[in-house]
């Protein structure tokens, strides 16, 4: 891939949060907010991020400025 062509370049992202236990049944839950999603944005151009609540947008973008790391994947 040429890295330097995009203004962003996402590969495989996926993000899984554990859920702390619940007080009752003390069960781990795993929540899959991002099942690795690859994009690319070229400098200059607009790009939208369009989805349902809880589709993963906001993880998205936390990642992308590094306020996130990504379970596994790159960008
Ligand atoms: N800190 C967190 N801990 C646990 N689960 C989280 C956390 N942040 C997000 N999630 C879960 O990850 C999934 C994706 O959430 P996210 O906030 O990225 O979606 P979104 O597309 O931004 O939704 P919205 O349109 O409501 O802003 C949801 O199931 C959400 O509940
Ligand atoms: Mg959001």
């Amino acid at each position: 891939m040429m890295f330097d062509s995009y203004a962003i370049h996402a590969e495989d992202l996926r993000r899984v949060f554990r859920a702390k236990r619940r007080e009752a049944k003390k069960q781990k839950r795993e929540i899959v907010a991002l099942d690795g999603i690859s994009f690319s944005v070229g400098r200059g151009e607009l790009f939208g991020v369009l989805g349902p609540n809880g589709a993963g947008k906001t993880t998205t973008i936390k990642i992308l400025a590094t306020l996130l790391s990504p379970t596994s994947g790159r960008a």
